[in-house]
């Protein structure tokens, strides 16, 4: 992707170059050509110029659209990781970055991650904006407390590469830097045998059975959650919305503020309660649990009957064991 956006950059330079020097080239040949001398103190007016002018628009036009459409293009694949992407959580504050791999590491300050492979981070503030920003693979993106965004990159050699906060965030925001090391296919698997094993959604699953969120969310009292994530949910207002990471996190945060249809908004608040590892965790066991073969995609209408009985639904019934 760096190599892309690089060419891009270099034409772009390289077009503005050319017009620069053609430009200021004609400048100074019209200034010596056509000075005003003695015998020839008047412009003289010329004809019909419909064809130069034509000329002069049709091809900038033409040569601003080029990079136009190039930028879009490049734009759309940076904005959407490959669907066999690594994916990492990433937790910014006033100053450190915190990683959670999918196989259990954590890590402050460091990322490592295997070369060759497209890694996604999924990524949160924890109080004021951030971002996070590595030159070396033409990537930033801000990270917004409330809000996961996400960008990805593939590292194409191994080596250390500089991580950098490219969004003032205080004091300590000069300081909130780090590292990205690149590690070849065996060196990565050998980094992650020497950490923790407890994967951030088995840590999730713990979470979600401490929190009591079975006791409703597996007997039909609230919204089956198997086969839930990146499905549409019909709302109580008739409105749809996808069940992404931030709309899972205002769930669990603000449960009163989006009522999946035919439910009853009886599910207290977690707020102060989860912190945003957490709240991840609680996610990645959410988008472990689906989709669900043949099940049908939950957080639509619940099964015919009054809305609080407790109603097994039929994940529930098929030997789910989370
Ligand atoms: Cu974080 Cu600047």
């Amino acid at each position: 992707m760096a190599g892309q956006v690089d060419a891009l950059f270099w034409f772009m330079f390289s077009v503005s170059a050319l017009i620069c020097l053609g430009v200021f080239g004609a400048m100074l040949v019209f200034v010596v050509r056509y000075q005003r001398r003695p015998g020839n103190e008047v412009a003289q007016r010329l004809g019909p110029t419909t064809r130069l002018e034509l000329s002069w628009t049709l091809i900038p036009l033409g040569l601003a659209l080029v990079p136009f459409v190039w930028g879009a293009k490049l734009y759309l694949d940076m904005a959407r990781p490959p669907d066999d992407a690594l994916e990492i959580y990433i937790v910014a504050k006033q100053w450190m970055w915190k990683a959670q791999h999918p196989e259990g590491q954590s890590e402050i300050d460091e990322l490592h991650i295997p070369v060759g492979r497209p890694v996604k981070l999924t990524m949160i503030s924890q109080d004021v904006i951030h971002s996070f920003y590595v030159p070396e693979f033409r990537i930033k993106a801000d990270l917004l407390p409330d809000r996961y965004t996400t960008t990805w990159f593939e590292a194409t050699r191994p080596g250390e590469y500089h991580l950098f906060c490219a969004e003032y965030c205080g004091t300590g925001h000069s300081r909130m830097t780090g590292r990205v090391i690149a590690l070849g296919p065996a060196e990565y698997a050998a980094w992650l045998q020497g950490g923790p094993t407890l994967s951030p959604a088995d840590q999730g699953r713990r979470l979600f059975q401490q929190l009591g969120c079975a006791a409703c969310h597996e007997t039909g009292l609230a919204p089956n959650l198997q086969g839930l994530f990146g499905q549409p949910v019909t709302l109580t207002t008739g409105q749809t919305v996808t069940a992404d990471e931030t709309y899972i996190r205002e769930s669990i945060l603000d449960p009163g503020a989006k009522i999946v249809a035919g439910y009853q908004p009886i599910m207290p608040s977690f707020a102060g309660r989860v912190n945003d590892e957490q709240l991840l965790q609680l996610i990645a066991y959410i988008k472990s649990i689906g989709p669900q073969p043949g099940g049908q995609p939950s957080g639509g209408p619940p099964p015919p009957g009054p809305a609080l009985t407790p109603l097994p639904t039929p994940a529930a019934t098929g030997g789910q064991a989370p």
